[in-house]
This record gives C-alpha cells, structure tokens and sequence, in this order.
C-alpha cells in the first residue's frame, strides 16, 4: 500500500478556502481550514448543515478548486482526480442500467485498465453481495447498493476513502451495520478515510478523530481524539465518556452557529 513519506501527512489540507461566486454575490464557503490527517486514520468531520463540509471533501478528492491554500496528498498538491483517491456519496449512485458486476468495471472500462476480479471477488464476499453481481440495482435494497457502491470505490485499491454522509438515507440499524462494515473492510486494508456525517453518534463509533466545524464560513473549530481500540463494539456506545464526548461535541454545533471565533481544543477518551 502507498503511503507517504514520514514527514507528510497522509493529506494535509492547508489554509484552504473556497469562494462561490453566486448571481447573489461571493460566498464564502470554506475560510482556511487546515487540517493534517495521517495514513490510515478515520477521521470524521461533524458540523451544521451548509458549513462547507462536501466544499472540503470535493476539494479533498481533487473535483473542486480551491479559491486560496491547498491540499496535498502524501506531499504532493492536489490538482484534479486521483487515482489513489476514492470517493462514496450519500446516493449510491449506481448506473440502472447496469448490473452490479458491470457497475463495479465502469471505473476500470473508463480507465482502459483490468479490474483485479480476485479483490473484487473477496470485498463482494466482505460486503455480503456475492453472488449479487448479475442483479440491477432497482433489485438491492438501499444498504446492498450502498455496500456495492463501497465495493466499486475499492475496487480500485485507494489509499484514501473520503465518504460524504454515504449512510445518511439508511435506517438506524441498517447504518450501525454499515459501521461495522466499514470497520472491518479497515481492519483487512487499512485505508485512510474522510468520512463526513450528520450523526455524532457514526462520527465517534467509526474514528480516530473527530472534527467540528464551524457554521459557515466553515473552518475547524474543534477536534476530538477517540481512543477505544479495535475492533469496537457497539457498548463503547453505552459508556460515559462517549456520552459526554456525544454532549461535548452536540454543544459546539450549536454553539459554533453563533459563535466562529472558538480557540482549537483537543480532548481525548480513555481507550477501552
Ligand atoms: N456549487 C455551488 N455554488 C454556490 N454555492 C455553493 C455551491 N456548493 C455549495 N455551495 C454553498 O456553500 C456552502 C457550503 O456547502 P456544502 O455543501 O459544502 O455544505 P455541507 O456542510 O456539506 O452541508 P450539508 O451538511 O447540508 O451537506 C453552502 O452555503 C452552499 O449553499
Ligand atoms: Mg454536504
């Protein structure tokens, strides 16, 4: 696995600022964020709706520009889409027309490059959908088209897995299953994910860090460590110091819609 040299981060995003230039005037979207992420961590990003989250994601994955600052990868800046990089949205965004199996190869079809049918073959089998890859996704429910879409990211093998709310339109149960799932497709291929949500509650099950931004313009306004070893189970949930971290993190969302000027802070939770 590609990883980058000790001195970088994994990616470093650095005084990254995003202006949208809308009929209603600029809008600051992202107002320089910096934030170092090391290979193979899972670092959640939480913060109030509009705040720039999917600005600093796309930026992240190469599909947008930045106004001012950069974002590197394993050192180098980022200037367009990347290989090395995979990307999972809220919609699983399947081609209908397509079975599983020719959805997963559109990547590699695009590429001109051989899919490795043994590593797909073996995160089928992880996701629970072998023997799926001849049925259309009108056929999968939301969670097994959400699985493949997980499937068709890492086909490709990217060092970086950058997911935005990809279990937002789940039920409760069906996303703390896809938790796991993304746990131990981890603990088989350490990736480096950036995973955004809505649910504090994902954010502290899933990571290594937790980031909060402020409202908008987004920047970060705080920054949780998670500590509980792997892999997890769910009880760490039932535990007080989620529960405050939970309390701690719910507060500074709300208070970040009022307030943009709070000094970076980093607290940590015991490991279990
Ligand atoms: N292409 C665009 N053109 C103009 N404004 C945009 C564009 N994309 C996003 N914005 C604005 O930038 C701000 C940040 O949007 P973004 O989608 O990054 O927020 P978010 O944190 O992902 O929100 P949510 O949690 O609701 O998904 C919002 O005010 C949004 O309206
Ligand atoms: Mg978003």
């Amino acid at each position: 696995m590609k990883t980058g040299p000790a001195s970088h981060p994994k990616l470093a995003v650095r005084e990254a600022s995003k202006v949208y230039r809308t009929a209603s005037g600029d809008l600051v979207a992202l107002d320089r964020c910096s934030i170092d992420i090391q290979a193979n961590q899972i670092v959640s990003i939480v913060g109030p709706s509009g705040c720039g989250k999917t600005t600093l994601l796309w930026s992240m994955s190469g599909l947008h520009r930045l106004s001012s600052g950069e974002i590197r990868l394993d050192g180098k800046v980022i200037t367009g889409p990347h290989p090395d990089i995979g990307l999972v949205f809220q919609e699983a965004n399947l081609l209908p027309w397509r079975n599983l199996d020719a959805n997963i190869a559109f990547p590699f079809e695009i590429k001109s490059t051989r899919p490795d049918r043994a590593w797909i073959d073996h995160l089928l089998q992880r996701v629970g959908l072998a023997g799926f890859g001849g049925k259309f996704p009108r056929e999968l429910s939301g969670g097994m088209q959400q699985r493949a879409s997980i499937v068709r990211a890492l086909s490709l093998k990217p060092s970086v897995l950058l997911m935005d709310e990809p279990f937002g339109a789940l039920d409760s149960f069906t996303r703390e299953e896809m938790n796991r799932l993304v746990e131990e497709i981890w603990l088989d291929r350490p990736t480096t994910i950036v995973f955004i949500t809505h649910s504090i509650e994902e954010a502290i099950f899933l990571s290594d860090r937790v980031i909060v931004m402020s409202a908008r313009p987004g920047r970060v306004a705080k920054e949780y460590e998670v500590l509980f070893a792997r892999p997890r189970s769910l009880e760490i949930m039932a535990t007080k110091e989620v529960f405050d971290l939970q309390n701690a993190i719910k507060l500074d969302i709300v208070g970040g819609r009022t307030s943009q000027k709070q000094a970076p802070l980093r607290s940590a939770v015991a490991g279990s």
